[in-house]
């Protein structure tokens, strides 16, 4: 490999990892985080804030906070979370969801 070439895969490789270090840490205690619905949970829910605990909310106001989501989304022209998507967010967030006093 030609040494310009080497230097230039350092630098990206120095960029990336300094990409990486600067995602905030997750902490180690949301529910099922080996779960599919938590990857696709933490990957959507990342790109402005940290993901929030599911018991930041009860079940019953989750889905208009998500709604809300969609708007900054739209209003910061990202695509929406496909419906598909949104519903594997919903169910995760609703089964560890903060207990309503009601129920
Ligand atoms: C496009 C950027 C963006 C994405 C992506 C995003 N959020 Fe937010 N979120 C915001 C902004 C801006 C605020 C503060 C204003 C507000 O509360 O609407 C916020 C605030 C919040 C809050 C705190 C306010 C409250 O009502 O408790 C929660 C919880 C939240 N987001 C959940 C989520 C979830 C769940 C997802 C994934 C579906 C998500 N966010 C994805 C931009 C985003």
């Amino acid at each position: 490999m030609n040494r310009y070439l080497f230097s230039c895969l350092s630098v990206m490789i120095l960029l990336l990892s300094a990409c990486e270090a600067g995602k905030p840490a997750l902490p180690a205690d949301y529910p099922d985080q080996q779960s599919q619905a938590f990857q696709t949970f933490a990957r959507q829910c990342s790109q402005c804030h940290r993901p929030p605990m599911p018991t930041a909310h009860t079940a019953r106001e989750w889905p208009a906070v998500l709604a809300r989501m969609q708007q900054h989304r739209i209003q910061r022209s990202l695509a929406p979370v496909s419906a598909r998507d949104m519903v594997v967010i919903r169910d995760y967030l609703i089964r560890y969801a903060k207990k309503d006093q009601a129920s």
